[in-house]
C-alpha cells in the first residue's frame, strides 16, 4: 500500500512531457510473442501494469533487457516455453491479449480469469468467439479459459460490440491465420492503430487503421529486427489538462497527441478554458475562471473516452451549476463518487448516470482510490484545495500513470508519497 498528501489550491503551471501510452504498450508486449527474435520498443512507461506485464514475459522465456534510453526495451522471442504458467496474468486486465499471441505462437493457451479495475463485468465472450471463428477450440477450466488450435484460419468476424481488447486479439489472432480475416465493428481506438502500425512493421498485413472493417491478410512469419516508438498516453494528457482546469493554471502539455484528446479539448473549450493547440503534440492550457457546468456521454473512440470520466467528475464537482456524466461503457464506474463526496462534492448516481452539483470548493479529506482512474479524480480534487488531503491505495494510480507524483513536483505541487504502509 502507498499513499500521496496534497496540499493543493495552487495553480498549475510550467510545462510537462506526457509518458508512453499504456493501453498501447500492453497489446504490443504481447505482439512480441510473434516474432521469433528481437524487437526493439522505445517510450515504454514505468508503470505498475507494465511491470507486471514485463514479469509474465519473463516468465514465458522471453529475454528483456533495458536500452539506453529510459522507456526502451530489446525484447527478445526467439525462444518460448508454451508450457508457462500464466497465473500473473490474473493482476492485470491489459494481459487479454496473451490469449491470442500465445495461442498463436503454442497452438493453445491456459489464461486465468483476467483482474484489473473493478469496474464492470469485463466479460471474454467478445474475444473467445473471434478465436472460434479462426478455428480455435475452447475448454472453460475452473473459470479459465483453455483456447487450442491445430491452425487458425482467416474469417470474418463480427464484434457486437466495439471491444478494445476483443479487437486487438482478433487483430493478432488473423496475423499468422492462413488467409484473409475481415473484422467488423471494429473499434477504433488510436492504441489499436499503434498496435497495428508495430506489427505491419513487422511485415504484418492490415489494412482499414482507425476504421470500423479492419482487414488482415495472413502472412506466414513477421519478421524481427525493427524498432517501434510507443504512442503518448492520450489520458495521462487529458489528466493534465482537466488539473489545469481544476487549479485555475497556465501549462504546456509536450509530447502528447492531440489529434487523440479532440473529445476533451472541445469539452474543455466549452466550460470556458483556453487551449491553444501548438502544432501536432502540444498544446497550452489556461484557465481563469471557475468552469461552467458540462454534460458528458461515454463511447467508444471517437466518442469522449470513459477513462476520463472519473476526472470528469472530479472537475464537475467545482463547477458552476449541475453537470450530468453518462457512463455507457462500463456497468460499475461510479465508485469514486462516495470517495468524493467525503471531499464535501454533491453526486447523485443511478445505474448510468451520476448528477453533479457544484460547489465553489472542496473540502481536505483522507480517501482511497477504488480504482486506477478514480484515484487520478480524486488527486485532481485535492489538487483544487487549498489544504493538505491524503490519497490511499495510491498503488492504484501507479498501475497507470508514469511518476505523477513526481511529475506534479516538478510542477511546484506540494505533494509527498509514503509507500509500504500496512
Ligand atoms: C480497454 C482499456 C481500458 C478502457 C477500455 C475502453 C486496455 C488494457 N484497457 O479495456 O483502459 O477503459 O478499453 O476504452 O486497453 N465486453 C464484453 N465482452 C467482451 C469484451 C468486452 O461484454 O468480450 C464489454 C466490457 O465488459 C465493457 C465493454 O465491453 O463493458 C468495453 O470493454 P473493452 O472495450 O473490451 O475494454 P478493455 O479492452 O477491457
Amino acid at each position: 500500500m502507498s499513499q500521496v498528501k496534497i496540499c493543493g489550491g495552487k495553480p498549475l503551471g510550467g510545462s510537462i512531457t506526457i509518458s508512453g501510452a499504456k493501453n498501447a504498450s500492453l497489446p504490443i508486449l504481447t505482439a512480441c510473442l510473434l516474432i521469433k527474435g528481437v524487437t526493439q520498443l522505445f517510450n515504454v512507461p514505468d508503470i505498475g501494469d507494465i511491470r507486471t506485464m514485463l514479469r509474465i514475459l519473463k516468465q514465458i522465456g522471453v529475454k528483456i533487457t533495458d536500452g539506453e534510453e529510459p522507456g526502451s526495451l530489446w525484447i527478445d522471442a526467439t525462444e518460448i516455453n508454451c508450457l508457462a504458467n500464466l497465473a500473473d496474468a490474473e493482476k492485470i486486465r491489459g494481459s487479454q491479449t496473451l490469449l491470442s499471441t500465445m495461442l498463436t505462437r503454442c497452438g493453445e493457451v491456459r489464461l486465468p480469469p483476467l483482474g484489473g479495475c473493478n469496474i464492470g463485468s469485463r466479460q471474454m465472450d467478445l474475444h473467445i468467439n473471434s478465436l472460434k471463428r479462426l478455428g480455435a477450440d475452447l475448454e472453460m477450466e475452473q473459470g479459465w479459459i483453455h483456447m487450442k488450435t491445430s491452425g487458425l484460419k482467416g474469417s470474418t468476424i463480427y464484434l457486437d460490440y466495439s471491444s478494445v481488447g476483443a479487437t486487438e486479439n482478433a487483430i493478432l489472432a488473423a496475423c499468422l491465420a492462413e488467409g484473409n480475416t475481415i473484422i467488423e465493428n471494429a473499434a477504433q481506438e488510436p492504441e489499436i492503430v499503434d498496435l497495428i502500425n508495430f506489427l505491419n512493421k513487422a511485415g504484418a498485413k492490415i489494412f482499414g487503421l482507425g476504421s470500423k472493417t479492419i482487414r488482415v491478410v495472413g502472412v506466414k512469419a513477421l519478421k524481427p529486427n525493427h524498432y517501434h516508438r510507443i504512442m503518448p498516453d492520450r489520458i495521462e494528457a487529458g489528466s493534465f489538462m482537466i488539473a489545469t482546469v481544476m487549479t485555475r493554471g497556465d501549462l504546456i502539455i509536450n509530447h502528447m497527441s492531440v489529434a487523440d484528446n479532440s473529445s476533451l479539448i472541445y469539452k474543455l473549450k466549452e466550460i470556458g478554458a483556453s487551449i491553444d493547440i501548438i502544432g501536432q503534440d502540444s498544446v497550452h492550457v489556461r484557465m481563469k475562471k471557475r468552469p461552467n457546468s458540462f454534460q458528458i456521454k461515454t463511447m467508444p473512440y471517437p466518442g469522449f473516452p470513459t477513462d476520463l470520466q472519473s476526472p470528469m467528475m472530479a472537475l464537475a464537482c467545482i463547477s458552476e451549476g449541475v453537470s450530468v456524466i453518462v457512463e455507457n461503457v462500463f456497468e460499475n464506474r461510479f465508485q469514486v463518487a462516495r470517495e468524493l463526496t467525503k471531499m464535501g462534492a454533491k453526486i447523485v448516481t443511478t445505474e448510468k448516470v451520476a448528477t453533479v452539483f457544484g460547489s465553489s470548493s472542496l473540502t481536505p479529506a483522507t480517501v482511497t482510490s477504488p480504482d486506477l482512474r478514480g484515484g487520478m479524480a480524486l488527486i485532481l480534487a485535492a489538487l483544487s484545495i487549498p489544504d493538505t488531503s491524503v490519497i490511499e491505495a495510491y498503488e492504484k494510480v501507479d498501475r497507470g500513470y508514469a511518476n505523477f507524483e513526481k511529475k506534479l513536483v516538478s510542477l511546484g505541487v506540494n505533494i509527498t508519497k509514503q509507500e509500504e504502509l500496512t
